[in-house]
């Protein structure tokens, strides 16, 4: 079979689409996603749990669009959310309200009632205060939810500072002394039932160690708890596992996620532990599927520099601007001629609106139309209206019929949030 992405007559092809024909009657810049993309990496996910006691959650912050959310529970995922907002879509989607879990530092008491109230899998709590409430919320509904605590494990996980979480200098979780104290409070209190220890380290990891870490960090703290007579049943692992975001123009058929070669490994260490293990996975579940298409429409040279400006910005898609983060571009006509080292940017008023700079790219003129890849995950989810730009489309590859799963906002549709 092909892969998911493949240029097929000088022309990139997602799965069995043209792209460059679609954008004939489309208007740039959208977003398009394989199905074919997201179902393989569930099933690597299902591959290395196979036998396993784990419920494997997608983390809705990558990606909330309904039509990914279905696909991804048809699989038999569960979620992974961290807002009243993603709990609502979950269960709009169909998502089991037993696969559930809650994440996030700053639950409101609407959110917790609301979670309570529902009887989802379990909510992860993040601080003393939040624990209280948790417990408080619980007595007045008269409803025991099962807990984890996130503990903080103070492990690097060799990322992006801006998304690593694991280490004591980061808000997330509870330091592992704090903890277990937390966890005697939740074992003595008649509406909390304390069974998992949750953590999440970071995220787009893509080496086996820092995982490593947290399975003898994992080892070592559900003995402290056991010794502390706290049986604990269930690890929640949270996601993190990394794509490759270099996929080259010439090396398409490169595999896209990390899950193969990590994630086996990491559920086996944790086997001896006898516990039902969740993952919280975003990125390497849609991250690989999502392609944002925009055209250029300017080439402005100047003394040190040549500017491709396209019509999606920081907007669309953030992440370089804000992690520095590594885009392929792919120009939808294969190129043959020269190649050039560009800068390309977006129209919006900022300098840090760029895709890529100093990058060598075949030679593209206003016009041409070009896909940054591997944005799934974190694309559209991170979007803004920042300079009034209207939220893209959305479409749905699946072999060769594409559907349009997400309505392109109107500057009307903007206009009407407000009093006038
Ligand atoms: N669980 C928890 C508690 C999390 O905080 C996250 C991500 C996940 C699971 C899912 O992690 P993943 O499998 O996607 O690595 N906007 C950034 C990534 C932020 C990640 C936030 N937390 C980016 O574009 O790289």
């Amino acid at each position: 079979m092909q892969p998911v992405l493949h240029y097929r007559n000088h022309e990139l092809y997602m799965e069995n689409v043209s792209l460059q024909a679609l954008t004939e009657g489309n208007a740039t810049p959208f977003y398009i996603y394989s199905r074919r993309d997201i179902v393989d990496n569930c099933k690597a996910v299902m591959n290395a749990a196979r036998g396993l006691n784990v419920l494997p959650c997608y983390a809705l912050k990558a990606n909330y669009n309904p039509a990914i959310l279905k696909i991804i529970k048809d699989m038999g995922f569960g979620a992974d959310v961290v807002s009243g907002g993603e709990l609502y879509f979950a269960l709009k989607a169909g998502f089991d309200k037993d696969k559930i879990v809650f994440a996030g530092v700053g639950k409101t008491a609407e959110e917790i009632e609301y979670a309570i109230q529902i009887g989802i899998h379990s909510l992860n709590v993040e601080s003393e205060e939040e624990l209280k409430l948790t417990g408080e919320i619980a007595e007045q509904l008269q409803s025991k939810p099962d807990i984890a605590l996130r503990v903080n494990p103070n492990i690097d996980a060799k990322t992006h500072k801006y998304i690593s979480t694991g280490l004591y200098e980061n808000k997330f979780g509870i330091m592992p002394d704090q903890a277990v104290s937390l966890y005697q409070f939740a074992v003595k209190h008649p509406w909390l039932n304390p069974v998992g220890i949750h953590v999440h380290i970071g995220s787009q990891i893509k080496e086996l160690s820092p995982f490593t870490d947290t399975i003898a960090f994992l080892k070592n703290f559900k003995q402290k708890l056991a010794d502390n007579e706290i049986p604990i049943t269930q690890l929640d692992l949270g996601g993190g596992i990394g794509i490759n975001y270099d996929k080259s123009l010439h090396n398409l058929q490169q595999p896209s996620t990390y899950i193969d070669t990590i994630l086996p490994q990491y559920l086996q260490g944790l086997q001896t532990l006898n516990s039902k293990l969740i993952l919280e996975l975003g990125r390497s579940i849609v991250g690989s599927a999502g392609l944002l298409i925009t055209k250029i429409i300017y080439r402005k040279k100047t003394p040190s520099r040549t500017f491709l400006i396209t019509d999606a910005a920081m907007n669309n898609l953030i992440r370089p601007s804000l992690y520095n983060a590594h885009h392929e571009i792919y120009p939808l006509t294969e190129p043959n001629g020269e190649w050039e080292t560009v800068d390309v940017v977006g129209p919006v008023c900022e300098s840090s609106d760029y895709f890529a700079k100093n990058r060598n790219l075949p030679q593209l003129e206003g016009g041409q139309i070009i896909a940054l890849a591997a944005a799934g995950a974190y694309g559209q989810a991170l979007s803004s209206n920042y300079n009034l730009r209207p939220r893209i489309a959305e479409y749905l590859v699946n072999n060769d019929t594409v559907n349009t799963i997400a309505e392109a906002q109107s500057i009307e549709d903007i206009a009407n949030q407000y009093k006038w």
